[in-house]
């Protein structure tokens, strides 16, 4: 038997005599592990104990099928899931899979990313390894901080082998001034094949960086022989202009200043297809003091597709659209990876080949909140994974608000009706599936009017389950000051509010009554969380309607995402203290009349970590 965590800290006493019936002391001064149960997610995917960092590194073993998903943690480490709902970690306690310390990154590893059959067919990994620290985009850059160097694993990945040489790309191109040059991602696609004459299935990575004075950019380099000792320089294939944005920047944050985390990937309709459009996610990192930048305020992260344009042999990608992936504040750093049809997890489902992404959620602002740590004795999660694939919304009104540089592109137009294409995120089908498998109960919808909160009439039993409804406006809504949710994880102590709200066509999570412990602990954030979401006017029985905003409100305990029309999505932090904060209640504020639809609450959630006791 393997004792919990809370009984090896001596601190079970300790943690039966916190009462959840009365106002927290202040958490700090709790002994050590006494908060481990407190906010503890149980569907989410987060070491044993201990901070989790960047989700990285997953792969498809082909020879068991089984999904690897991997996270930095003392190094890296990972869990195998042939479900997308259940995982077993890859090494007892959660231990990693590949630990700094040798001749290439004597400092840190850093994010990677895996070719499934590389050396020898063998699993092999391309990672960030680090030799001086720190590393910042707004100081000068340490010449060799970042190389990228190769590991690989014969052990069905319970640890990846560095190889005996030193990294594979040893320094950015030749004097550019770097503000950072890290997280290879290595990928196949065939528009670049084709744009660069080279053998159909060739590997590409994309380094992410950019340049001081210049701005953020992605650098491309390809495959140059069978052993993946030389990688060819291809030039920076995306560059923008320092701190500038996509459009009005109200879609998709500002570019920034240094790109992280880039992924590159194509998608069609399906999923994930090598021949299909071009789409990254990525991190862009910028701050507000224009003059001596000390830290990086600001990270968003991202998702944009485009084209390829092919000059001279030098390929670039040029943008089409652009939004946020997560909306979240604290969401960042995502890492995804296709999910061929033949993986254990969609020969049960019956998927085709998909692309599903990991996002990290921080538990600390990234180390800036002075939180009860070392009381909860675990920091950050990811979120739960994400099919992305090419999404489509039909017989939209042709009018202004289509013609907005957004997070979407027209892709037919026909008598006063358009088509639009956008990035579709879904919760990936096997843990929805999962997640509303379990007991339910409907809420009646109904029809409210005048601003207040009607409590539903009946309760959950825990604070693990996921909210599913359609709200819909009348078209009168628009420009007026309407808004209307939901108030969750309420009693007469707390309440998380999470309202659409038409005057910037935003979704709130008003987390200012979010929690008791606010008041006596530091570092719980009770910033409000805001994302942009625009609900097109549609043609609907040849009526033209503003389209209904149809949400998934997961909460596990105190991770909260909102997942809205397929395309939206904001995860945050809520950390209720009081036992009866479970209560949800309807939200209405303003002028305007709103119909919820039937709400369905399923209650439970599933254990993610079965094997874990
Ligand atoms: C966290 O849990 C681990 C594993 O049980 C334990 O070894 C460690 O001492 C704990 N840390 C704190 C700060 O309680
Ligand atoms: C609590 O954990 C911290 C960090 O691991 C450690 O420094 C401290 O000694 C622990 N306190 C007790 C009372 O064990
Ligand atoms: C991985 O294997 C190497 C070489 O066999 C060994 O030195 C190292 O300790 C192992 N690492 C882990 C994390 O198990
Ligand atoms: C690189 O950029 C930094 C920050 O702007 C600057 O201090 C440094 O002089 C530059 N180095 C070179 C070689 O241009
Ligand atoms: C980036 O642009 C924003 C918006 O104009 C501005 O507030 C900020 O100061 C800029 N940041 C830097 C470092 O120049
Ligand atoms: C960019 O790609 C999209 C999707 O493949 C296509 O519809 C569009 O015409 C392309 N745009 C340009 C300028 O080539
Ligand atoms: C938060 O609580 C205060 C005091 O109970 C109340 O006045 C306020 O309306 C609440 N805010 C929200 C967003 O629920
Ligand atoms: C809670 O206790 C910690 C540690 O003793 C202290 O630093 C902090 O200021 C206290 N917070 C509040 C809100 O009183
Ligand atoms: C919309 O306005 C609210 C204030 O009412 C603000 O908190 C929020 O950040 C805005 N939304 C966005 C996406 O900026
Ligand atoms: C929203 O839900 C309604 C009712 O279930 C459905 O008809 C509609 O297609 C959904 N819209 C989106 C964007 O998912």
């Amino acid at each position: 038997m393997k004792l919990s965590p809370a009984v090896l800290a001596g601190s079970l006493a300790v943690r039966q005599e916190i009462d959840y019936n009365s106002a927290p002391p202040n958490l700090s001064s709790l002994a050590n592990s006494s908060l481990f149960e407190t906010w503890r997610p149980k569907a989410h995917v987060l070491p044993p104990f201990g901070q989790i960092g960047d989700p990285c590194m997953h792969y498809t073993d082909p020879e068991t099928g089984l999904f690897h998903v991997g996270w930095l943690h003392l190094g890296a480490a990972g869990a195998t899931t042939d479900d997308l709902v259940t995982y077993h970690d890859l090494n007892p306690d959660g231990q990693p899979f590949i630990v700094a310390g040798g001749t290439n990154d004597p400092i840190a590893v850093f994010d990677g990313s895996v070719i499934p059959s590389g050396i020898d067919g063998k699993p092999t990994l391309l990672y960030t390894s680090v030799s001086y620290l720190p590393i910042q985009w707004t100081i000068q850059y340490t010449r060799g901080s970042e190389t990228q160097s190769l590991a690989v694993s014969s052990d069905g990945g319970r640890n990846f082998t560095k190889l005996e040489h030193g990294p594979v790309i040893p320094s950015p191109p030749f004097a550019v001034n770097v503000t950072g040059f890290r997280d290879p991602y290595v990928f196949q696609n065939s528009q670049l094949d084709s744009s660069l004459g080279s053998a159909p299935g060739t590997w590409y990575v994309v380094i992410s960086g950019g340049v001081h004075g210049e701005g953020p950019s992605l650098f491309l380099y390809r495959q140059y022989d069978p052993e993946f000792q030389y990688w060819e320089e291809l030039g920076q294939w995306w560059h923008e202009p320092a701190n500038t944005t996509w459009g009005s920047g109200s879609w998709a944050g500002r570019w920034g200043f240094n790109f992280e985390v880039a992924n590159i990937f194509s998608l069609d309709e399906n999923g994930y297809d090598v021949e299909g459009e071009i789409f990254t996610t990525l991190g862009a990192e910028w701050s507000l003091d224009p003059i001596v930048p000390q830290v990086s305020d600001f990270r968003e992260m991202l998702w944009a597709a485009g084209n390829l344009s092919c000059e001279d042999g030098k390929v670039e990608f040029v943008p089409s659209m652009a939004g946020k992936l997560d909306w979240g504040t604290s969401a960042y750093a995502a890492a995804g990876k296709e999910l061929p049809a033949t993986s254990k997890a969609s020969e049960k489902s019956g998927a085709p080949d998909r692309f599903i992404s990991y996002v990290w959620l921080t538990g600390d602002f990234y180390g800036t909140l002075d939180f009860p740590t070392d009381q909860q004795n675990w920091t950050g999660a990811l979120l739960l994974p994400r099919e992305l694939s090419v999404g489509k919304i039909s017989n939209v009104v042709d009018n202004a608000l289509v013609r907005e540089t957004g997070s979407w592109r027209v892709t037919s137009k026909n008598s006063g009706v358009v088509e639009l294409a956008t990035m579709k995120q879904v919760i990936a089908r096997e843990a929805l599936a999962a997640l509303t498998s379990s007991d339910s109960f409907v809420e009646p919808g109904r029809t409210l009017s005048s601003s207040g909160v009607v409590p539903f009439q009946q309760l959950p039993q825990s604070k693990f389950h996921v909210i599913t409804t359609s709200i819909s406006f009348p078209r009168a809504c628009r420009g007026g000051n309407l808004r209307a949710g939901f108030q969750i994880l309420s009693s007469e102590h707390e309440s998380t509010t999470i309202y659409y709200q038409f005057s910037n066509e935003s979704i709130i999570v008003d987390r200012s009554n979010s929690s008791a412990a606010a008041k006596t602990t530091n570092g719980i954030d009770s910033r409000n969380e805001a994302g942009r979401l625009r609900l097109f006017d549609v043609v609907q029985d040849g009526q033209h309607r503003v389209e209904s905003l149809n949400l998934t409100i997961v909460i596990d305990n105190s991770i909260v995402e909102v997942h809205a029309n397929g395309r939206f999505a904001l995860s945050t932090w809520a950390r209720s203290w009081y036992a009866s904060s479970k209560e949800i209640r309807f939200f209405h504020d303003g002028e305007g009349e709103v119909t919820f639809g039937d709400v369905t609450v399923h209650e439970g959630l599933y254990d993610a970590w079965p094997a874990r006791t």
